[in-house]
């Protein structure tokens, strides 16, 4: 086991759209937890071109993902724990090699060889842990918040 980084959790609270009227939009919302979304996985799977790994090995991967988040109950918000993870198959993240690449955000770690067994210790020690799995990171990067100067200036333009 490795020093890892321990990550510091979120207190913001979600917000929801007030005027959201679209009920499809609505139940979507609803179903897939996505007010409660704690963190948010995105993995390079079923490339177009692969190049960090291949096709099978990317897919094995997002698979093996799916499967753990769904049997640690980690992917809906339930009354023991009610927020969740969240994946996305990337069809690549334009890192392109050493595969398959993973990011975790809020925290801004990107992933790299993220084979079902790091999946493994990505999910245990820093999905459920809070630390980042430090063999295996190669950047840490959470998004920085955007300044409202910047956002008026954009509006401005
Ligand atoms: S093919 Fe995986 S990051 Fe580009």
């Amino acid at each position: 086991m490795s020093n890892n980084t321990v990550i510091q959790p979120s207190r913001k609270i979600p917000k929801t759209t007030k005027n959201l009227d679209n009920k499809a939009l609505s139940k979507c919302v609803e179903t897939l937890g996505l007010a409660k979304i704690q963190r948010h996985i995105f993995i390079c799977a079923d490339q177009t071109v692969p190049n960090c790994c291949s096709k099978q090995a990317s897919l094995e991967s997002w698979e093996y993902l799916k499967k753990r988040l769904k049997e640690l109950k980690l992917d809906r918000p339930h009354e023991s724990l009610p927020v969740c993870i969240f994946r996305t198959k990337a069809n690549c993240l334009r890192v392109c090699c050493s595969g398959p690449i993973m990011v975790v955000y809020p925290d801004g770690v990107w992933y790299r060889q993220a084979n079902p067994e790091v999946i493994e210790r990505i999910v245990q020690e820093h999905s459920i842990g809070n630390r980042v799995v430090e063999e295996y990171a190669f950047l840490t990067h959470p998004l920085p918040e955007t300044p409202l100067l910047a956002c008026d200036r954009l509006i401005e333009a």
